[in-house]
């Protein structure tokens, strides 16, 4: 993975910038720049396996889950440590995303699905998101989360989410 591909997911706010300060238009040679702070940030590279992101997308996601999921799913990912107990309105508290709960049951398309649209539709209470981040934000997203995951289960992931993809 590389900075061409960085500064094409990041999308409008970076082109914009480099507009700004390059009038060669050459987004090649002055993408590092932007780049470099992100892979300044520790990358969460915990595991062996291959992933189907790169180290640089989880460093992007990690940005946006501390500023759209951090405040029910925490800091961590851990969630709430009584998340499988309904509360007094019979709702469910935001569950670990870190690979101790059960996000990894579900396949790509349905992870990406719940963060567009939320708990509401199903009697939850997690926001919709579709509104407020791209794909591509909720799949650097998804890539940090998943970073948590240990290879055992991020392999059982990948072989559910083969069968239902
Ligand atoms: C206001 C609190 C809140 C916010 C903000 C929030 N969530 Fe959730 N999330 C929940 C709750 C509560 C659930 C359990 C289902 C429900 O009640 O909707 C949940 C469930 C999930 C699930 C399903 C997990 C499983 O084990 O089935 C995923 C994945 C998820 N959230 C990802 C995210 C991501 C990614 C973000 C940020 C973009 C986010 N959530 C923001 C509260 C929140």
């Amino acid at each position: 993975m590389n900075k061409t591909t960085i500064t094409f997911v990041l999308g409008m706010p970076v082109l914009l910038a480099l507009g700004a300060c390059s009038d060669s238009g050459q987004k090649e040679t002055a993408a590092p720049v932007t780049s470099e702070k992100a892979v300044t940030a520790p990358a969460p590279v915990l595991y062996t396996a291959d992933r189907w992101f790169s180290p640089e997308q989880a460093v992007r996601g990690e940005a946006l889950f501390q500023k759209n999921c951090a405040e029910c799913h925490k800091a961590d990912a851990s969630g709430d440590p009584n998340w499988k107990q309904t509360n007094a309105e019979g709702k469910l508290p935001p569950p670990p995303l870190n690979g101790t709960g059960h996000a990894w049951h579900h396949p790509m398309p349905m992870l990406q699905q719940i963060v567009r649209n939320g708990g509401i539709p199903m009697g939850g209470s997690m926001p919709a998101f579709k509104e407020k981040l791209t794909t591509e934000q909720i799949n650097d997203i998804l890539a940090w989360v998943q970073s948590h995951w240990p290879d055992k289960i991020y392999i059982t992931w990948m072989q559910i989410n083969q069968r239902k993809s």
